[in-house]
């Protein structure tokens, strides 16, 4: 297999680069070599995606039988790829996201449900879509980069929407924030209930389920998700301090009672949010298509070994996601008093 990532240095697409290598595939990386280093043995091209020239100098490196693109925001931007790579590309396969979901994380998701209405031309910049919360523009400029590579792609077109990835490499700051947390140790604030069901899947699960849709040649959408009853917000959190070591006690707090205090879902208290389709998004047709989710203890502890020996690529995410120590010590405290209140 010849594989093009539009892409390839940071964590999904370098795992797909480090998986298609095991593999025994020719695999080429396109990026502008600013942020991370491309895997050995990969064929290193440099330009800019957004660059019409660049993108056509890219295609005297082809052919190949697919190209993956982890890096696409802005529908023009896709429309550009996906054209232009056509003629030197078999099929493309892009990376999406549940957030394409019009009514996630509000209602249960399955491919079938209703996307963001996209703008073929929308730009991250342009009024309408810098006026929307970030979590709708960015579901909407995905969706319009899914119509544009299957506009060009059709049947050849494979896209697949993650919710939660998580794993080694990982630059969002997600896994990472509540890593550290538990490192520190102490009393430590966990939002909600330990029984909720959470689905993130690991990233080399991703790659490996994409790398063999490739393989295949299998076209359509789909899903991404561990599957419900893969693991809860208590199994991560109890995988983080055992994993971690240092000694430290969880303090379960009520959702309702942390909204009220306008404690921030999703970064400030990673993985924690209570809309109630967050975490019901149906992952079975990617199942019956062979994704395996390994155990999340398995994603904890091999995250908290390579945070040992790497910092993760710099990435503006990062500062959002964890709490202030201050700010959780002043909450546990009104939290203790909240209770003795309550009884
Ligand atoms: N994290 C999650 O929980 C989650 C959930 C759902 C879906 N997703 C999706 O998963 C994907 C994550 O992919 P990822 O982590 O591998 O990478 P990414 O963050 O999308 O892309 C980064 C890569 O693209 C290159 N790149 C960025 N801008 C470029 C440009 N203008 N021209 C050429 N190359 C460019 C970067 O290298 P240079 O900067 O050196 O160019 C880097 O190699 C995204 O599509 C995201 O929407 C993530």
């Amino acid at each position: 297999m010849r594989l093009l990532i539009l892409g390839g240095t940071w964590f999904l697409g370098r795992t797909l680069a480090e998986d298609a290598l095991a593999r025994g595939w020719r695999v080429t990386c396109f990026n502008r070599g600013r942020s991370g280093k491309d895997v050995p043995g990969v064929e290193s091209v440099r330009g800019d995606r957004t660059s019409p020239s660049d993108v056509e100098r890219l295609t005297g490196h082809g052919p190949w039988d697919a190209v993956v693109d982890t890096s696409v925001y802005e529908p023009p931007d896709a429309t550009l790829t996906a054209r232009t790579l056509r003629p030197v590309a078999g099929r493309y396969i892009l990376v999406s996201t549940v957030s394409a979901y019009r009514n996630w994380p509000q209602q249960p998701v399955d491919e079938s449900s209703p996307l963001w209405p996209s703008g073929r031309d929308a730009r991250e910049t342009d009024d309408d879509v810098a006026a929307m919360p970030v979590a709708h523009s960015y579901g909407t400029l995905k969706a319009g980069c899914e119509e544009a590579v299957q506009d060009t792609y059709g049947d050849s077109a494979l896209v697949l929407r993650p919710g939660v990835v998580l794993g080694p490499y990982e630059y969002v700051g997600r896994l990472a924030a509540l890593l550290g947390r538990a490192a520190r140790g102490g009393r430590i604030l966990a939002a909600g209930d330990p029984g909720q069901p959470i689905q993130p899947v690991d990233v080399r699960d991703l790659a490996a389920f994409l790398l063999d849709l490739a393989a295949t040649g299998v076209g359509g959408v789909f899903n991404v998700a561990a599957p419900k009853g893969h693991a809860t917000h208590g199994d991560l959190l109890d995988a983080c301090v055992d994993v971690t070591g240092a000694p430290a006690d969880l303090a379960w707090v009520d959702s309702d009672w942390l909204i009220e205090q306008d404690v921030r879902q999703w970064t400030e208290i990673p993985l924690w949010r209570t809309p109630p389709g967050t975490w019901a998004v149906d992952p079975s047709r990617a199942h019956d298509a062979g994704l395996v989710c390994r155990p999340l203890r398995d994603t904890v502890a091999d995250t908290w070994r390579w945070l040992q020996t790497e910092r993760p690529v710099p990435h503006e995410r990062q500062a959002e996601h964890g709490m202030d120590e201050e700010k959780e010590a002043r909450l546990l405290a009104a939290w203790d008093e909240e209770l003795t209140r309550r009884r």
